[in-house]
């Protein structure tokens, strides 16, 4: 058997045409949505990040803009810099890419963030508010898993699913909406026992650890599928957490990496976006 692929990129591309008609609707009522990034300092990565991000956004008819600060940027600058954009009401949706140099408290900086303007989801009182189920942001990877699961023919309903990785970002969230969906969600970490057998039995396992070679053929059920969310960085080659070449001989349904989960992560983010422009004209 070989793995039906999920094409991440396809998924991403139609989910934008959607995006890029409802922004066009909003436009004729005179609002533009604008997705504003903050990059402090000069990572490579986050830079192809966030440049990616506004590219996607002007893509689709938002507008966008970086703002680069310095890497020896003070937690007081970034602070105001923060409370700018709070009160400018052309800005709907504001990003700080982390990780942040090392002289700045990120969860000051994702507390600052106006939430109703809080595209990532990552200001705790939208964590909070997405456990207590009202209306939240909710960050835009697991927002992205889900939507690549619709693609993968598998009813949630009563279903093992496994997920490898407990970050705030990725783990717990995506645990916490798959749990909404019905599923009965195992949250393994790497101080997990009998990983294996927990992964054998699973229909669904989604990995999100950074771990290359982690997820390997001889703990996948025949049919399950699989979401790959690592992404790290080997001899220059974007890399998963699992083995895609021998696991698609048994998985019903597989992420790649790279042209998986990573393009839906920026159509979140240009999703939540809209969802903020249209909130705040309420
Ligand atoms: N750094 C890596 N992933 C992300 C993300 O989804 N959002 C932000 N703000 N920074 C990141």
């Amino acid at each position: 058997m070989s793995a039906k692929v999920l094409d991440g990129k396809k998924i991403a591309a139609d989910y934008r045409a959607n995006l890029a008609q409802e922004v066009e609707q909003l436009k004729a009522q005179g609002v533009t949505p604008n997705l504003t990034v903050i990059l402090v300092g000069n990572d490579g990565a986050s830079q192809s990040y966030v440049n990616n991000k506004k590219k996607s956004a002007e893509k689709i008819g938002m507008s966008s803009s970086i703002i680069h600060l310095d890497e020896s940027t003070t937690e007081v600058a970034l602070l105001e810099e923060i409370d700018k954009l709070n009160k400018d009401d052309d800005v709907h949706g504001i990003l700080v890419q982390v990780p942040l140099p090392k002289q700045i408290d990120e969860t000051k900086v994702l507390e600052k963030i106006a939430p109703e303007k809080d595209v990532d989801g990552f200001n705790p009182i939208n964590i909070g508010r997405l456990y207590a189920g009202v209306e939240t942001y909710i960050p835009c990877t697991p927002l992205g898993i889900m939507e690549i699961l619709k693609h993968a023919d598998i009813d949630l309903e009563g279903k093992d699913v496994a997920v490898i990785g407990r970050s705030h970002i990725v783990g717990q969230p995506v645990a916490k909406l798959l749990t909404d969906a019905n599923a009965t969600v195992t949250l393994l970490h790497s101080r997990s026992k009998d990983m294996d057998a927990v992964l054998k039995r699973s229909d669904v396992i989604v990995s999100a650890v950074g771990k290359p070679g982690l997820v390997t053929k001889d703990v996948v059920k025949e049919g399950a599928v699989i979401v790959d969310v690592g992404n790290t960085v080997v001899d220059g080659k974007l890399t998963g957490d699992v083995v895609y070449d021998e696991v698609s001989e048994v998985a019903g349904a597989i992420t790649p990496v790279p042209g998986g989960v990573g393009p839906l992560t920026i159509t979140m983010v240009l999703n939540n976006t809209l969802l903020a422009a249209k909130r705040a004209q309420k």
